[in-house]
């Protein structure tokens, strides 16, 4: 499983490899730029700074643990392991970063979208039906069931789902072309913001009776 999972990964980064020339993410300018918070002896580079590089060591470029199921018990039954800059200062500038994802029977990953990236989508274990949606005016549903070796593209910025519609538990790895992808989770920040929008322009909005705008913002 822990070699399965190395495999693929590379195969997915060598996929970015590719992508790379109109990536958002800066390309890089020098061979390392670990992201570091304690500014001594650092320089700023678009958002983090680097690293001194002669004091750069092998575990700066290193996560381990990928390899172990995150816990999926809660309202939507899956969980999302991302190793973006933040846990891998050694991605920083190099525009690349890594998901894992668990799901239960039934689970899903609920509609979402990356504010900066594109998503090269891996199915590990499972069979899970995902799509995504085209922007306006076409608003194209473009689904497919995806089973165990299946890779599958979510284009930049595309509100996306999967949904584990097997009797076993679902992995994904996902590949982003960003070193911090972002996620904006439709249901929970139209519902969830904070402090909560006005229910009566969210009722318009989404053409729903006031009060079930008010039941969702209870629950979220
Ligand atoms: C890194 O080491 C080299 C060789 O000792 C030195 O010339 C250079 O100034 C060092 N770079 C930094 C940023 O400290
Ligand atoms: C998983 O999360 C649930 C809810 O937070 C918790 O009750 C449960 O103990 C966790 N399971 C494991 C194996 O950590």
């Amino acid at each position: 499983m822990k070699r399965g999972v190395s495999f693929l990964v590379t195969v997915a980064f060598m996929a970015l490899a590719s992508f790379l020339a109109s990536a958002y993410d800066p390309s890089p300018l020098e061979d390392t730029c670990v992201a570091v918070d304690e500014p001594n002896n650092a320089v700023f580079v678009n958002g983090k700074f680097c690293k001194n590089p002669n004091l750069t060591v092998a575990e700066d470029f290193l996560y381990q643990g990928l390899n172990i199921p995150g816990n999926t018990s809660n309202y939507v039954g899956s969980i999302v392991n991302l190793i973006n800059v933040d846990q891998l200062p050694g991605e920083n500038t190099l525009g690349v970063s890594v998901a894992r994802i668990d799901y239960e029977p039934n689970g899903q990953n609920p509609p979402h979208f990356h504010p900066r990236a594109s998503e090269v989508f891996i199915v590990l274990e499972g069979t899970l039906f995902v799509g995504f949606i085209t922007s306006n005016p076409e608003h194209r549903f473009i689904s497919k069931v995806l089973n165990k070796g299946d890779v599958f593209v979510f284009p930049f910025s595309l509100i996306h789902f999967q949904v584990n519609i097997g009797h076993t538990n679902a992995v994904a790895i996902a590949a982003f072309n960003s070193q911090n992808p972002g996620v904006i989770t439709i249901a929970s920040s139209m519902f969830g913001s904070n402090p909560p929008i006005n229910p009566d322009f969210l009722a318009r909005a989404f053409q729903l009776d006031k009060r079930v705008v008010e039941y969702l913002q209870a629950r979220f």
